[in-house]
């Protein structure tokens, strides 16, 4: 039922269900953000773009002082944000926003937007869009967080697997309606700084440091500039 629904009504269907799936960041690379975080915080307001039951505002809640967002599509995935961050460290005001990030809705001036395992849901062409929304809701200084990589080794099993699920959705949404918006490999480096960077970010790239399955993991430090 799942892959024949779209991705909002997909993600309704599995968030009970989600955080017992690998589909959730796992931990040991959201506490790694966490520590990257504590060199640029702390910050008053933070948002979490597709939040998903709400692993990354876990992470930014107790380095945030007045309010940690999120924002995501899918109510059912909102409602297991909703009891799960309330449990998490911090006396943060929390704020749970039904919405599409490709139309945020937010006028606030952020001090931190993250994202995290959600880019594979924005198709290319709404990229621009995306970021430019990220830039409006952050104040001047302040910094969108992320970790992606580069494109990897063509032939190699990660890169032929990606390409071949890419294909198999292509099919899927050529056949079926409404589409499910999953692909592998966007949103990735050097490309990605470019778009920051016309989107008026100044971009850092640091080496995680994992070794094995996520040495080519990087976080992406974009911070918005005054003008
Ligand atoms: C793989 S989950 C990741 C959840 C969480 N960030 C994590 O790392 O565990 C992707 C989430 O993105 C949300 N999503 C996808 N496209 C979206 C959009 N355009 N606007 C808002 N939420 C979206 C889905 O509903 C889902 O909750």
């Amino acid at each position: 039922m799942q892959a024949l629904s779209s991705t909002e009504r997909g993600y309704d269907l599995l968030a009970e269900k989600f955080d017992f799936t690998p589909f959730r960041t796992p931990q040991p690379l959201l506490d790694a953000v966490g520590h990257h975080l504590d060199t640029l915080g702390p910050f008053n307001s933070a948002i979490d773009l597709c939040c998903g039951t709400g692993a990354g505002m876990a992470v930014i809640r107790p380095r945030c002082r007045r309010v940690v967002a999120g924002v995501d599509f899918s109510q059912g995935m909102i409602e297991v944000a909703r009891r799960f961050v309330a449990e998490t460290p911090g006396m943060t005001k929390i704020e749970l926003v039904r919405g599409n990030v490709l139309s945020l809705p937010f006028n606030a001036a952020f001090d931190l937007a993250v994202s995290f395992g959600a880019f594979g849901h924005i198709l290319p062409e709404d990229e621009p869009r995306f970021v430019s929304e990220i830039a409006r809701v952050l104040r001047p200084g302040g910094r969108f967080v992320f970790v992606t990589t580069f494109m990897p080794p063509i032939l190699s099993p990660h890169y032929l697997f990606s390409r071949l699920f890419n294909a198999a959705m292509r099919a899927r949404n050529f056949l079926i309606r409404p589409p499910f918006i999953m692909y592998y490999l966007t949103f990735l480096l050097p490309e990605v700084a470019m778009l920051l960077n016309q989107h008026g970010f100044a971009v850092e790239v640091r080496d995680m440091g994992f070794k094995g399955m996520w040495s080519a993991a990087r976080l992406v430090i974009a911070t918005r500039r005054s003008h």
